[in-house]
C-alpha cells in the first residue's frame, strides 16, 4: 500500500469511490457580472446555526469571486444537467452563462434554471487549508424540485438507483 501523500494518483484514486452529488456555485463579480464553478465538496456542518461548507482551489476565479462576495448559492445540479456541470468546470469564465438560462432572486442572488435545489449562502467563515479554502456558509434561503440528482463516481457522471 502506497502512501496516499507521496502518490497523487492514490490520493486521486481513493477519493474517486466516494461518489457524490454535483453542484455549482454561483455568485457575482466585483462588477456585478454573474459567476459559477461546478463543485461536489459541498458538506453539511451545522444544524443550528445552518451551516454548510465548500472547498475552492485558491487558483481558481471562483476562489477570487467568493473571497470578495457577501453571498454565494450552491446550485444542485438534476439528473439531466451533465452538460451544465462540463460548462461550469471547462469553459472559460466568460462564456460559462452565454446561452443558459438563469435568473435572479429578489436578493439579487444566481439561480441556475432546472437545478434539483438551490441554497442560498451568506458567507460565514473561511479557512485556507492547502491549496484550497474551505468557506462556510450560512444557508438564508433556498428552494426545492421534484427529480433526480446527478452523481459523479470515479470520474464520470451517472444517476441515482435504489439497491
Ligand atoms: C464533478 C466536478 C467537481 C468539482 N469539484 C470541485 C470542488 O469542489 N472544488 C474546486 O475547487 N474545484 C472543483 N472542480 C474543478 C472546477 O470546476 C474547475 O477547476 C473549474 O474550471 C475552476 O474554474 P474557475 O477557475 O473559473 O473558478 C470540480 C470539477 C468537476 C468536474
Amino acid at each position: 500500500m502506497s502512501r496516499a501523500d507521496a502518490d497523487p494518483l492514490l490520493f486521486r484514486q481513493l477519493l474517486s469511490r466516494f461518489a457524490t452529488g454535483v453542484t455549482v456555485l454561483t455568485t457575482r463579480d466585483a462588477s456585478g457580472g454573474p459567476v459559477g464553478m461546478t463543485a461536489s465538496s459541498l458538506a453539511a456542518v451545522s444544524l443550528a446555526p445552518p451551516l454548510v461548507s465548500v472547498c475552492v482551489d485558491v487558483s481558481a476565479d471562483m476562489h477570487r469571486a467568493l473571497s470578495a462576495s457577501g453571498d454565494f448559492v450552491i446550485n444542485v445540479l438534476a439528473h439531466g444537467q451533465a452538460d451544465l456541470s462540463r460548462r461550469f468546470a471547462q469553459l472559460p469564465a466568460e462564456e460559462r452563462f452565454t446561452g443558459i438560462g438563469w435568473r435572479e432572486t429578489p436578493g439579487g442572488m444566481v439561480v441556475l434554471d432546472g437545478v434539483l435545489a438551490h441554497i442560498e449562502c451568506e458567507r460565514y467563515a473561511d479557512f485556507p487549508l492547502g491549496d484550497h479554502t474551505l468557506f462556510v456558509g450560512r444557508v438564508t434561503g433556498g428552494a426545492n424540485e421534484a427529480g433526480e440528482p446527478l452523481l459523479y463516481f470515479r470520474g464520470e457522471y451517472g444517476g441515482f438507483s435504489r439497491p
